[in-house]
């Protein structure tokens, strides 16, 4: 008798324990600040090879890159071979001869770590095998080839409900046990940023971006969208991120041939909302320029902020926009965007002004506290608050500067 009611009790302790196992949907702290990387998508598209992504690694290091933070070394679509006849999928054998192993072992040996792509559903959207009906097979493969990242993609999913899907992908790949930061990418459709928190690490919050700053391509059954009409999209999401979960606007541009005015702004406007920042140009041939921009790290500081409080909107006057992003120890960046074509005088008068963010509880009031200036991109320091700010602001820019309390 007393055997059966410790079986008993062992039964019902185990029974209350096992949906414990299910709610373990992802591996916490995987990302506390924003993922910092480069992808292959925006500039190599299909083309990608084993060669190409050595070379990249070696590029990130020998840039400074890596010292400045980017360490997930990713690869998008079109890496796959075909799936064998226990429905394993491989590595496409002519791209990839070496295996994703080897590729692994490589990366990681630079001090890197290597992401890779996948599906939810049937086919990628570049028509490779998806990983539909083979989720849990697919995580272990991704685990045993040592992968640390995954970006996961939304085509060819027809009638299947994106928060179910995502979560299978997110249990089978807590359950092959290496710890894997997953990238939700279903481009926003199903309000991501409402489910997204508990599976994944980052969500895609938009369609995809387009190599331009102020433009709506046009596809036929899909558009792609310049920088500014992603960043319009980002307009109350701010709520949704924090650390370990973030809105992502997609990959990054810069590099890939914009103005460096309007690559520098791109990139002050990302870490503005605590972006993810995923380089996407080709980091073997960078220009000085693009080199300064993706390695500024007073303006990375911004992104990689430990309070993880995305930025938000604070002022729009005609085509100059006022952008705040509340930072730890009291501090604020502020950056300044012309939107428009032409420069612009801008004039700031801070004791004018109280910032007040409602949704971290902090608040800037400039008239009862002074805060010294530093332009970040200047990488000087510029006056306090006391005074208004006076600068000319070309098309296409921003100014972007780092409030610090004045002791
Ligand atoms: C989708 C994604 C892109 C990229 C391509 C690859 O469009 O949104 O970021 O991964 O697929 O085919």
């Amino acid at each position: 008798m007393k055997k059966l009611t410790i079986n008993y009790l062992l039964i019902i302790t185990i029974a209350f324990l096992l949906p414990l196992k299910s709610f373990t949907q992802k591996f916490k702290g995987l990302a506390l600040k924003p993922p910092m990387g480069w992808n292959s998508w925006n500039h190599f598209a299909c083309d990608v090879n084993e060669k190409t992504i050595r070379e990249i690694a070696d590029a990130i290091v020998s840039s400074g890159m890596k010292d400045a933070g980017y360490i997930y070394v990713n690869i998008d679509d079109c890496w796959h071979g075909q799936r064998d006849s226990l429905g394993f999928i491989h590595p496409d054998p002519e791209r990839f001869p070496s295996g994703m192993k080897a590729l692994a072992d490589y990366i990681h040996s630079k001090g890197l770590k290597l992401g890779i792509y996948s599906d939810a559903g049937w086919k990628t959207c570049g028509g490779r095998p998806g990983s539909r009906g083979h989720e849990y097979q697919d995580a272990l493969t991704y685990a045993s080839w040592g992968i640390d990242y995954l970006k996961y993609d939304w085509c060819y999913t027809d009638e299947l409900n994106a928060h179910g899907a995502y979560l299978t992908m997110g249990h089978a790949l807590v359950d092959a046990g290496r710890p894997i930061v997953f990238s939700l990418c279903e481009w926003g459709n199903n309000k991501p940023w409402e489910w997204g928190k508990e599976i994944g690490h980052l969500w895609r919050t938009t369609g995809d971006i387009y190599n331009c700053f102020d433009c709506v391509i046009d596809h036929g059954t899909w558009k792609s969208w310049g920088v500014m009409q992603i960043l319009d999209m980002q307009e109350g999401l701010r709520v949704h991120a924090g650390p370990d979960h973030w809105n992502d606007p997609d990959m990054m541009e810069v590099g890939n041939g914009m103005p460096v005015n309007e690559d520098r702004a791109h990139f002050s406007m990302w870490c503005m909302l605590a972006a993810p920042l995923i380089a996407g140009n080709d980091v073997r041939k960078m220009t000085k320029e693009t080199v300064e921009i993706l390695t500024n790290r007073e303006v990375i500081a911004v992104d990689q902020d430990s309070l993880g409080i995305q930025g938000f909107k604070y002022q729009a006057i005609d085509s100059i926009e006022v952008w705040v992003k509340p930072l730890i120890n009291n501090q604020l960046a502020v950056c300044f965007l012309n939107r428009g074509k032409a420069a612009r005088e801008i004039s700031f008068d801070w004791s004018r002004h109280v910032v007040k963010d409602d949704f971290s509880g902090m608040i800037y009031n400039f008239s009862q506290k002074e805060y010294n200036i530093r332009n970040l991109w200047l990488k000087k320091e510029a006056g306090t608050t006391r005074n208004p700010l006076k600068s000319t602001l070309g098309g296409h820019d921003v100014l972007m500067v780092k409030l610090t309390p004045v002791k």
